[in-house]
């Protein structure tokens, strides 16, 4: 059986200002410094505004620093977007890419998506590359179905457990207090890896997160389920408290 350090991410969104991501910031590493060794990663993905700010903060100390989404080209005209060597620049090791708020906010389809990981990888960073299905179509039964072509279409060549993190997001959990049954996330996290198989030379190692409406209640049964590697934290992320109390569920 391979050992799989569990991954807990907080995505802040587009929240804070810089005195609100400070303290969150400083929050987070007084409570890690308290604790010593812990058995879990963490990673913080601050909006871009707050991701200098937030990683000198976090500097020297064993929380990684993320961005939320890069740009397919290295550079260029690209008014507002942010390229994969900018986040990297700032100390990033890590970037979210096609989140469901991507995804169905700016018409990111699946090959933009693969465009994107592929540039977070040139870049030396590690994709979180988020996947699920809308409540109609878990409704209709396509659940697993969407999920392996969101899979086959957004991870490119060249993924691997070294530079490739997946996120299993249901898009009617996120935001709006509801979870997944335990069940349904056991099934969903199993058939990923399954269909990883596909793209990546080593599936069993890649670490597959769950994502929506995680909160310190509900964590430790999420973070129990076999193939579950972690969490991919909205809302719970901005009160440090809650985002620590969801980390030391993996203990
Ligand atoms: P939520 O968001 O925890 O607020 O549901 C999760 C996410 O969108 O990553």
């Amino acid at each position: 059986m391979v050992l799989r350090r569990k991954l807990i991410a907080g995505n802040w969104k587009m929240n804070g200002l810089y005195a609100d991501g400070m303290a969150l910031a400083q929050e987070l590493v007084g409570r890690i410094t308290a604790a010593g060794p812990v058995g879990f990663d963490l990673l913080v993905c601050p909006p871009a505004t707050l991701l200098y700010p937030v990683g000198q903060v976090l500097a020297g100390h064993p929380i990684a620093l993320g961005g939320q989404d890069c740009h397919a080209a290295e550079k260029g005209a690209h008014t507002g977007d942010l390229s994969a060597p900018m986040l990297t620049d700032l100390g990033a090791r890590y970037v979210i890419v096609g989140h469901s708020e991507r995804r169905y906010d700016h018409g990111e389809t699946d090959g933009d998506i693969a465009a994107k990981v592929a540039a977070a990888h040139a870049a030396g960073l590690v994709a979180v590359v988020c996947v699920g299905e809308t409540l109609a179509q878990r409704e209709s039964g396509a659940a697993l179905t969407v999920v392996a072509d969101q899979i086959a279409g957004s991870i490119p060549a060249g993924s691997t457990s070294h530079n490739l993190v997946v996120a299993y997001e249901p898009v009617w959990a996120i935001g709006t207090g509801r979870t997944a049954q335990v069940a349904d996330v056991a099934e969903m996290h199993a058939h990923i890896r399954t269909v990883l198989a596909a793209k990546v030379p080593d599936p069993e190692k890649v670490q597959i997160l769950y994502g929506g409406s995680v909160k310190p209640a509900n964590a430790a049964s999420l973070m129990a389920i076999a193939d579950v590697d972690g969490a991919l934290v909205g809302g719970a992320s901005l009160v440090a408290g809650d985002f620590w109390a969801i980390a030391e569920s993996c203990r």
